[in-house]
């Protein structure tokens, strides 16, 4: 298994694949962004249009293909440059439990203080898988908004927000 930093480049040409992981965690239930069905044009146009944003991609690969991701969303704001948004965590089905989605996240945690970030945040669905990720990577628990996002299946849920402060990383 190896993780990487996706260049601009890349991203255009792995869009596809990337757009098969996003496909597999709405089908599998997971509140990404998007309803089921995701089609997956529409998700490569997603992940094409990142390519030209203050956006950072990591891929695991396994095989020859992309089996996991993570991205942090870097703000536009002139006050905001400490901090960053962890988003789009993402392991295929079929390669879930072996500690791949531990493995992305630190990939961007040590990117992100490296790259001078101090400060991580996230919301995921309350009460999913990856929240018991988060905790045990040490992120902290920062509150709950009730009815934030439809899951794919359109129902309301609640998102949980998460942050974590890199310093420690970087001494
Ligand atoms: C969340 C996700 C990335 C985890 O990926 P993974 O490679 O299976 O995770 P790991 O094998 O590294 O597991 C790390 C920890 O996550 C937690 N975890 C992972 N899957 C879990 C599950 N099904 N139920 C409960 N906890 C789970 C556990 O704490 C686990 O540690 P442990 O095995 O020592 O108990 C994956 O389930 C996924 O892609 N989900 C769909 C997309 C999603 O919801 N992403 C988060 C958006 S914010």
């Amino acid at each position: 298994m190896n993780v990487s930093r996706l260049d601009g480049d890349q991203l255009l040409a792995r869009a596809g694949e990337l757009a098969e992981l996003l496909v597999d965690a709405v089908d599998g239930g997971a509140s990404v962004g998007f309803l089921a069905p995701l089609d997956r044009a529409v998700a490569e146009a997603w992940w094409k249009e990142r390519a030209a944003g203050p956006f950072a991609v990591w891929m695991a690969v396994d095989g020859g293909r992309i089996v996991g991701t993570v991205s942090l969303a870097f703000p536009d704001k002139p006050n905001s440059r400490h901090r960053a948004e962890l988003v789009k965590l993402m392991v295929h089905r079929r390669a879930r439990g072996r500690g791949l989605g531990r493995t992305l996240l630190a990939t961007a945690e040590r990117a992100a203080a490296a790259a001078g970030v101090t400060l991580l945040h996230l919301d995921t669905e309350t009460d999913s898988p990856a929240e018991r990720l988060y905790r045990g990577a040490g992120w902290t628990r920062a509150g709950m908004i009730p009815d934030y996002a439809a899951d794919p299946a359109g129902v309301l849920r609640g998102t949980t927000l998460y942050y974590k402060h890199l310093s420690a990383l970087t001494g």
